[in-house]
């Protein structure tokens, strides 16, 4: 089955490929490949309230775009101390629209560490949430969401990763997302279990079809 994952985040696309590399048949394409550029209708999309809604309407925008089943993520951070912020808005925390991913990235951590400052490490408690949609090109959509449980540092550590991982500490192994390899982190992350849903669904679809075809 050809699938479009519909990202523009070279860290996200990345991750989600390595987790859907072994669902038989699945042939992924990404925005480049299937050469659509970036407009103002899908810069608009981000603006609802929940993950869920947001990337629902990121797959179906898409699947309607290119005529084929669509996935998109919608994800961010929410932190206790802040009452769920940054939330949906994780990408824009910092008001930095236009600058450089990895400069938008920087001035986000900042903006967080300047909010959390003089906040108790035991009140830094947050959670990566990453929402994946599937869409098909007649508007059915499904979703599926992932949750990964950490804390907030008083200081940035590592360098792999992107976005809060270098501030993102996950007490099971003891490192930041950002010091984890890109392998550890998709067997722990709000994306690895989202799109290892995803993944089992798919199977199952392609299952199902095969025993119809007998
Ligand atoms: P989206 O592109 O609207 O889904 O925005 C997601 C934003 O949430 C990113 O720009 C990051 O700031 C943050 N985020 C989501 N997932 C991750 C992750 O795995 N690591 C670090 N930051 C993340």
């Amino acid at each position: 089955m050809p699938c479009l994952v519909a990202t523009r985040s070279a860290h996200k696309l990345a991750e989600i490929g390595k987790i859907l590399a072994d669902v038989p048949g699945l042939q992924l394409t990404d925005l480049e490949g299937a050469a659509i550029p970036e407009s103002d209708e899908e810069r608009g999309l981000e603006r609802f309230a929940t993950f869920e809604e947001n990337a629902v309407a990121k797959a179906r925008y898409f699947a309607a775009k290119s005529g084929i089943p669509s996935l998109a993520d919608d994800s961010g951070l929410e932190v206790d101390a802040l009452d769920g912020r940054p939330g949906v808005r994780s990408r824009r925390f910092a008001h930095a629209d236009g600058l450089p991913p990895d400069v938008q990235d920087r001035l986000n951590n900042e903006r967080l560490l300047e909010l959390l400052g003089g906040t108790s490490p035991s009140q830094r408690t947050a959670r990566y949430v990453c929402v994946a949609a599937l869409a098909f090109p007649d508007g059915t959509a499904y979703t599926f969401r992932g949750v990964a449980n950490g804390l907030i540092l008083g200081c940035p550590r590592g360098t792999g990763g992107f976005g809060y991982d270098p501030l993102f500490y996950d007490r099971g192994i003891g490192r930041t997302f950002a010091e984890l390899t890109p392998e550890e982190k998709n067997e722990r992350s709000h994306r690895g279990e989202a799109f290892r849903a995803v993944a089992r669904f798919l199977r199952e679809c392609a299952a199902e079809k095969e025993t119809q075809a007998r």
